[in-house]
């Protein structure tokens, strides 16, 4: 079954525990956290104290997604609250070192990729991630539409993933939702991460479920 990692970024940040339990009753793989700091996208989130205050609520693994400049700097804050830590290829960060940081730090390596960067890029890296982030729309914000251009993305890592017998995982963002999940596991990605649709249902916990069977 594909994994869920329901984006918070656009929830009620007062409501998060509540929040939290129905991830968990409803089988929830890990909870993603969108950190913006307003250069690398035009949007700023939160950071590592929101984050802390999150993992002290539930057992989930968390899933950080920073999206910031130079994003080396703030390795070891954001490894001490994060299960997957990611950043993006685009960022000014030296990728190599910086993926191997982050297993030094214990945490699992995420590089992650803006719509209109090459996959080709990832490849000499492959080694060094746990997971790769395709993003399925401009970073910087949640509800926007899935752009379909991911999916041939998604096919190829995934090929070379398999071909390499990587433990890798293929992760996607952004406009995820019942029409564009069964699309993008049917490419290869084996986790998806879902705001909008997950956040805007009367039933957080029924939409999570069926999500993850789609996949
Ligand atoms: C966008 C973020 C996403 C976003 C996903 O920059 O990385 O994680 O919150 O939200 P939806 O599923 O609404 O596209
Ligand atoms: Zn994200």
């Amino acid at each position: 079954m594909v994994e869920l990692s329901p984006s918070i970024l656009n929830s009620d940040y007062l409501a998060l525990s509540e929040a939290l339990g129905q991830m968990e009753a409803a089988g929830v793989d890990m909870v993603h956290l969108d950190v913006m700091d307003g250069m690398f996208v035009p949007n700023i989130s939160f950071g590592v104290p929101v984050i802390r205050s999150i993992r002290a609520h539930t057992r989930l693994p968390l899933d950080v997604h920073l999206m910031i400049e130079k994003p080396h700097r703030y390795l070891k804050e954001f490894a001490a609250v994060s299960d997957y830590l990611g950043f993006h290829y685009e960022a000014g960060s030296p990728v190599r070192e910086t993926l191997r940081e982050i297993r030094a730090l214990h945490c699992r390596s995420c590089l992650t990729i803006k719509p209109a960067t090459d996959p080709e890029v990832v490849l000499e890296f492959l080694e060094d991630c746990d997971m790769v982030l395709v993003m399925s729309v401009e970073p910087g914000f949640g509800g926007q539409a899935f752009l379909p251009s991911a999916l041939d993305k998604l096919s190829f890592l995934r090929a070379e993933i398999d071909r390499r017998g990587l433990a890798t995982k293929l992760e996607v963002d952004g406009g995820i939702n019942a029409e564009t999940a069964p699309k993008a596991v049917a490419a290869g990605a084996d986790v998806l991460v879902a705001g909008n649709y997950l956040f805007s249902a009367p039933d957080l916990a029924a939409r999570a479920k069926e999500i993850k069977l789609l996949g």
